[in-house]
Formats: structure tokens, sequence, C-alpha cells
């Protein structure tokens, strides 16, 4: 199984993101996965213009040539892509986005009734990866990310053929680059190991796996208290 995550975040291996996405790929790999990451922040990969040439004029083609034709490929060659991403204002970032937006060419532009959905297929020959998507956040209540997942399961139900996309959302993402506290949520990252053995080993993450992933890190009161301690030192810095 081949794993291709596109990392949205603008800190890139620095990121929250990236701890999150990190053990995972190592439990997948202990599984037998073979795993890529493609860091957005790094690729020069322009806006879709709107034009429809990559459905009229050339079609399966984007008229840009940029970093997407070689995003593209590997996507092509992926069983399952994993979009990673921090929440940003209740989604995902601009970055990642122009991503997803530059996936066009994929698409037939047809529109046909799939169940009780209106769709475009993919273009003939093509086989869709699997998605998966993983996301954290800077506040400690997982409603953050309800607009991300209805964003995802809309995806999800337009293309038939992802079924359900398993989702991992980390509230609180930030305690995640502190070293100090790493020994105490240790059974975190060990969950996430253990959800990407699951994963390529039975095809999901399994319920017992995601409930431990959607644990609070530490008590919420404590992450404000500390969060705010944390902005009032830096501007008392200034
Ligand atoms: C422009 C911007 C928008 C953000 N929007 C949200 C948000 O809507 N909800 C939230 O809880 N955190 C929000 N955050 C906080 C990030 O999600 C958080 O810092 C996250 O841990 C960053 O992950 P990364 O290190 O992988 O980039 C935002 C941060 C920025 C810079």
């Amino acid at each position: 199984m081949k794993i291709l995550v596109l990392n949205g975040s603008p800190r890139g291996a620095a990121g929250n993101t990236e701890r999150m996405v990190q053990p995972f790929l190592e439990g997948a790999r202990s599984a037998g996965a073979e795993t890529e990451i493609l860091y957005v922040k790094d690729l020069k990969i322009g806006f879709c213009k709107g034009c429809f040439a990559c459905w009229t004029a050339t079609p399966g083609r984007c008229v840009q040539r940029d970093d997407m034709d070689m995003a593209l490929e590997k996507m092509d060659a992926a069983d399952t892509l994993l979009w990673a991403t921090p929440l940003y204002h209740f989604g995902m970032t601009a970055m990642l986005k122009a991503v997803m937006e530059r996936t066009l060419p994929l698409a037939d532009p047809h529109i046909v009734k799939s169940g009780d959905v209106y769709t475009h297929p993919g273009r003939s020959g093509r086989r869709f990866p699997q998605y998966l998507l993983f996301s954290n956040c800077g506040f400690p209540d997982q409603g953050h990310f309800d607009g991300l997942r209805a964003h995802f399961q809309s995806l999800a139900k337009a293309s038939g053929e992802h079924g359900a996309i398993p989702a991992v959302f980390r509230a609180a993402g930030e305690l995640l680059r502190q070293e100090e506290l790493r020994p105490h949520i240790q059974w975190y990252f060990d969950a996430l190991r253990q959800a990407g053995k699951e994963y390529v080993e039975h095809g999901g993450i399994s319920g017992e796996t995601m409930e431990v992933l959607h644990r609070d890190l530490v008590l919420r009161e404590m992450y404000i208290s500390r969060a705010n301690a944390h902005w009032d030192s830096v501007l008392k810095g200034k």
C-alpha cells in the first residue's frame, strides 16, 4: 500500500500536523506500507484559473505547468491520500485547498446521478485513491472540526467510491510540540502508531483506537490558562 501525505501546514515539517502524521506513518510502514509526504508550502502550485481547459481544450491536463504535474502523478500512483492540515478559520489551509481545486483534471465534466447525489465521475481509466483526513487546531474542543468534517463528508458522498473518510482530529494541537509534556501524552503518539498499523492491516482505524485518539490531552481549563499565560508573556516580552 502506498500512502501519500499532502501536508498543508505553512510550518511544514516543524508543525503540529506533522507531529500527528509521523507516528501514523511509522505504524503504517511497520505493517509494510510505502509512505511519502509532500509539503505543500515548498511546492509551486498556482491557483485554479477556472478556465475549464482541463475539461475542454486539453482534457485531463491543466494549462499551468508547475509542481501540480508532479503531485497529480504521485496522487495517481497512491492507494491512499492523507490530507493533513491545521485548522484555519474552521477549514483547511488555503494552500491545501488550492491543491484540491487543481485536481479538477481528474474529473469528467459530465454530471451524473449516483444514488441520491449529482457528481462528476472520474475521468475514464482513472482510479481514485482512498482519502484520509488529519487535522489539529488551537482551541480545545472537537466542535471546531465540524465544518471540515462536513466538507470531507460531502467529498466522500460525491465520489461514491470513498465511503466514509476516516478522520483524526486533534483539538489543543499546540500541546503536541511541548517537549516537557511528551512523557504524559506518549499514549497519544502510541495510538497514532497503532492507527497507522491498523489502517494498513485492516483498511481502517478501529473504533477503540479512534476513541483514544479523540481523548483530551490535558484538562481544558489547564490548557486555556496556560495558553493565555503564554500569550501574556509573549506580549509582555515585546
Ligand atoms: C490563520 C490561522 C487561522 C486559525 N484558525 C483556527 C481555527 O479556526 N480554530 C482553531 O482552533 N485554531 C485555529 N488556528 C490555530 C492552528 O490550527 C494551530 O496553531 C495549529 O496547531 C497549527 O498547526 P501546524 O503547526 O501544523 O501548522 C489558526 C491559526 C492561524 C495561523
